[in-house]
């Protein structure tokens, strides 16, 4: 799987409750995703964990986190589309073993990977799509937002707030 990458590489596959209603999907793992062996575990994935967290997710039972991707990218450069078609298949089958009701993708790969849309987050994260028969809702990455730490109205990392208070609110009435 990580052959088109570097044959050295770590596979990342999962952190979290396979039994999870809500699958995070991210883009591909970094250095400390690689050294640890699990996803979303450096700045990122702390950041992720505290937006989970202060919208009343509980990240060890209802979460599930994975990536588009299994290997870390040379460089941490952006997944090709050869590299994204490669592991498809791998998180097809995740998506089917934890059989998630909805689904959080983080930033543009995991959106253009799943619904196939090549948009920009901005324009819709916080909004629901229905992807056979699953909820699926983008978000902005959190690589970003730690880019764009503003907490103002309106901005990226507000905006994101309100988006895991509102997917908190879509799990609570799954339960
Ligand atoms: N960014 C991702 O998209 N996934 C990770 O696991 C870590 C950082």
């Amino acid at each position: 799987m990580c052959d088109s990458m570097n044959r050295k590489n770590k596979i990342v596959v999962s952190r979290g409750s396979p039994l999870a209603n809500l699958m995070i999907i991210g883009e591909a793992p970094g250095a400390k995703e690689e050294e640890v062996g699990k996803p979303f575990v450096g700045r990122s994935g702390k950041l992720l964990d505290k937006l989970l967290q202060n919208a009343g997710i509980d990240i060890n039972k209802d979460v599930y986190f994975c990536n588009v991707i299994k290997c870390r990218p040379p460089k941490n450069r952006r997944p090709t589309k050869t590299e994204i078609q490669e592991n498809l298949p791998w998180l097809y089958q995740q998506i089917k073993l934890v059989n998630p009701r909805v689904i959080v993708l983080v930033g543009a790969t995991a959106l253009g990977a799943i619904l196939k849309i090549k948009s920009r987050i901005s324009i819709l994260r916080g909004e629901w799509f229905n992807w056979e028969g699953r909820l699926v809702m983008p978000v902005f990455h959190p690589s970003y937002l730690l880019r764009n730490q503003s907490k103002e109205e309106g901005t990226p990392m507000s905006l994101t707030k309100s988006d895991f208070l509102k997917i908190k609110e879509k799990i609570d009435t799954l339960k």
